[in-house]
């Protein structure tokens, strides 16, 4: 109800700013720097999914810049770890700072790692703790565990702190249970621990959380994205907050009506129940549909209400919306970074270069993992704003 009150009146309200872009390539500072290339006697596909974060509680640590991503050894890849790479310069340069290692099932931590900085205190953890989230799952993938690690030392040493969620087999198939793709956020003095799930026989996939006052207990699973239709699979989920108390989940859908895996959101003033929101598809301006593997990130920059920012799987270019995520308002614009699996995004420092971060394709055999800028910030003067109306 809320949300399109407020939706409303934002449309009014942002028409007196609209943003223009060139039709050229946006190119920010970084233009496909490498991060890390695998030598090539990694496993197929080498490396995926590539995650950063941007250390921003800490004097001594600030704005150093933490990547890793999913990295398929040699031999193949029968303990792998999540790599720490960090950069000290906004991503143009990266070397290695750790390496997080499987402590508890002898599996090795696989598929799925996301990187996050608390903000505040949680249980016995300072802010300025780092966690990893990420999905152990053995060589003949017959389980899935998804698991927090946390280092107090900005990520030089980590230790393994809960399990979260256990499933079955790691393929993607209904009617098998695995638990995959964890994303974490803070919310109301708890950490939410959102993922997809295919535990329950109800639906071959839905996107669930579980939240910890203390990251060690964690409360029961609770739905955020489901669909009747058995075969239909939500996947993927990231969140932003946004201004006025509100949260933004982008998912992929599987039983999309516009293309498979189209990229869906909901906006929610609750970020643990976006099961009571509308699931929207992610239609541009120019009629384009994105699919696959979406991430988001708000940005204040880029008119009154700033911009979220959302990548997908099967595009180098990223779309905006100047507009709280009112649907009809969305854009697309170039980048210098190509289509990933999983891309991520990340603002950096000064909140107008969003920092992409790719790991390549599924089944690429030459993938590495780079990240480039994308400048979001209107380059054209941006029209008077009508005072009158404000
Ligand atoms: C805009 O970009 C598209 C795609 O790169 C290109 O085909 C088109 O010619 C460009 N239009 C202008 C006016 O430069
Ligand atoms: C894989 O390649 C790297 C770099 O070329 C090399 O250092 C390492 O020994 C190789 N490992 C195996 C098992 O061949
Ligand atoms: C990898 O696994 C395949 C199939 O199980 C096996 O033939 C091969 O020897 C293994 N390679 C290494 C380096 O362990
Ligand atoms: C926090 O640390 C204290 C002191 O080491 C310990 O007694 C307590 O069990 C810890 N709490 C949690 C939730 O780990
Ligand atoms: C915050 O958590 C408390 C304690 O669990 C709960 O009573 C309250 O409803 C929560 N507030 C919101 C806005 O979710
Ligand atoms: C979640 O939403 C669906 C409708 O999309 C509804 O059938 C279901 O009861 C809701 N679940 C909860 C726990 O509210
Ligand atoms: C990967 O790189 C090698 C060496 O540059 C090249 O021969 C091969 O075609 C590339 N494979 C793909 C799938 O691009």
């Amino acid at each position: 109800m809320k949300f399109f009150s407020l939706l409303a009146g934002a449309a009014a309200f942002a028409t007196s700013t609209v943003a223009h872009y060139t039709n050229s390539t946006q190119t920010g500072d970084i233009d496909q720097v490498t991060v890390f290339t695998p030598p090539s006697n990694y496993t197929i596909p080498r490396t995926l999914y590539a995650r950063t974060l941007l250390l921003n509680q800490d004097c001594e640590e600030d704005n150093v810049i933490l990547a890793t991503w999913e990295n398929y050894l040699y031999n193949n890849n029968t303990n792998p770890y999540f790599p720490i790479y960090q950069s000290y310069d906004g991503g143009k340069t990266w070397s290695e700072r750790s390496r997080v290692y499987d402590q508890v099932n002898g599996w090795g931590l696989r598929y799925q790692p996301f990187l996050y900085e608390l903000s505040e205190p949680l249980g016995n953890f300072s802010a300025g703790t780092i966690l990893l989230a990420g999905n152990s799952i053995p060589q003949d993938l017959s389980e899935t565990q998804l698991e927090l690690y946390a280092s107090t030392d900005k990520g030089y040493t980590w230790k393994f702190v809960s399990h979260i969620a256990h499933g079955g087999e790691a393929l993607p198939n209904n009617g098998l249970t695995p638990v995959w793709e964890p994303f974490l956020m803070t919310y109301n003095n708890t950490l939410i621990y959102y993922y997809s799930d295919q535990r329950d026989p109800r639906y071959g996939q839905k996107l669930v959380h579980q939240v910890s006052s203390d990251l060690m207990t964690w409360g029961p699973v609770v739905d955020d994205v489901v669909y009747d239709t058995y075969d239909f699979r939500p996947g993927m989920a990231i969140v932003s907050a946004l201004p006025f108390g509100q949260y933004i989940m982008t998912y992929e859908f599987y039983g999309a009506k516009e293309v498979d895996f189209a990229v869906y959101y909901r906006i929610s003033n609750d970020p643990t129940n976006f099961n009571a929101s509308v699931g929207y598809p992610l239609v541009a301006t120019d009629g384009s549909v994105p699919y696959g593997s979406p991430y988001n990130v708000w940005t204040p920059v880029g008119g009154d209400l700033g911009t979220i920012v959302v990548s997908c799987g099967n595009l180098g270019e990223v779309y905006l919306n100047h507009n709280l995520g009112a649907p009809g308002a969305w854009t697309k614009i170039n980048t210098v970074e190509p289509a990933s699996y999983s891309r991520s995004l990340m603002v950096l420092p000064g909140q107008e270069d969003i920092l992409i971060a790719g790991g390549g394709v599924l089944g690429g055999e030459n993938n590495s993992v780079t990240v480039s800028t994308v400048d979001v910030k209107p380059k054209a003067p941006a029209f008077a704003k009508c005072k009158a109306k404000k």
